[in-house]
């Protein structure tokens, strides 16, 4: 390749970074095939969230992965989807900001919040004052496997379901769902299959986090175990799918 690699490209390839050091756990596949268990797990002792908490740079270089395979997606996201619709964010488990200060940048009336783990929220704030997002943006530090903050009228999950499997998947939906307003709107924007997402995906989640791609009618009925409606599912960034929930009134 001519020149130097861009850093987030980087970070895919070199096996001291969060996503090099993934995939070398493809080599204990034979684990989660027989186990069922995460291969990640196997090979580091630790579950892939606890290895970036033991090692900041990890986490910084997963930031940054997440950060960089967004660079086309966050823009299409921001301006495909109608969020004019709404007045405030909480993007739960929004990373670094990437998404929201998208968001924001192009809807100058929006407001949003990110949730994530502390120093990803830290990451998310400095985003938010470099982009002088200050006055609209902001980053919470938390779980999003406990309560969430109310008054969001939308709460938005970008590639966050399919990194668990089906128990936690629908944990945090109900979060979402407690948190939600009776007329609000529940947003997951993720690769569904046979819509950008393949077997590829699919082994990789498995393998890494007992995760996995699902389809548009798999993700549905997890949102309906939990209350939520779909009222619509549309592509919305190279690859990824927005399916829009709203609330089912208790019974
Ligand atoms: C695949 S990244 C997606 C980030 C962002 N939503 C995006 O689309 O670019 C998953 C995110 O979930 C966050 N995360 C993992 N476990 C979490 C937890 N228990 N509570 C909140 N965030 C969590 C990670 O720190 C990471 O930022």
């Amino acid at each position: 390749m001519a020149g130097a690699a861009p850093e987030g490209y980087k970070t895919l390839l070199d096996i001291n970074c969060a996503g090099g050091r993934a995939d070398l756990a493809f080599v204990e596949l034979l684990e989660t095939i027989t186990t069922g268990a995460p291969a990640y797990q196997h090979r580091y002792g630790r579950g892939f969230w606890a290895d970036l908490d033991a090692h900041p740079e990890l986490r910084r270089s997963f930031d940054a992965q997440m950060n960089w395979r967004f660079r086309a997606q966050a823009p299409q996201i921001a301006g495909r989807f109608d969020w004019t619709r709404f007045s405030e964010i909480l993007d739960v488990g929004g990373g670094d900001g990437t998404v929201l200060t998208a968001i924001l940048a192009t809807h100058s009336d929006l407001r949003g919040r990110v949730l994530d783990l502390a120093p990803t929220a830290a990451a998310a704030s400095a985003r938010f004052t470099a982009a002088g997002l200050d006055d609209r943006a902001s980053a919470i530090s938390g779980s999003f496997f406990d309560p969430l903050p109310g008054g969001a009228d939308v709460y938005l999950l970008s590639d966050i379901l399919h990194d668990w499997d089906d128990e936690h998947a629908r944990r945090i939906l109900a979060r979402c769902r407690r948190a939600a307003a009776p007329d609000g709107t529940v947003v997951v924007i993720e690769p569904v299959l046979g819509r950008g997402a393949g077997t590829a995906f699919d082994l990789f989640m498995l393998m890494c986090f007992s995760g996995r791609e699902r389809t548009v009618d798999e993700i549905t009925r997890l949102a309906a175990d939990c209350d939520l409606v779909l009222r619509h599912a549309e592509p919305v960034a190279d690859g990824r799918t927005a399916l829009e929930f709203g609330i089912t009134p208790a019974v």
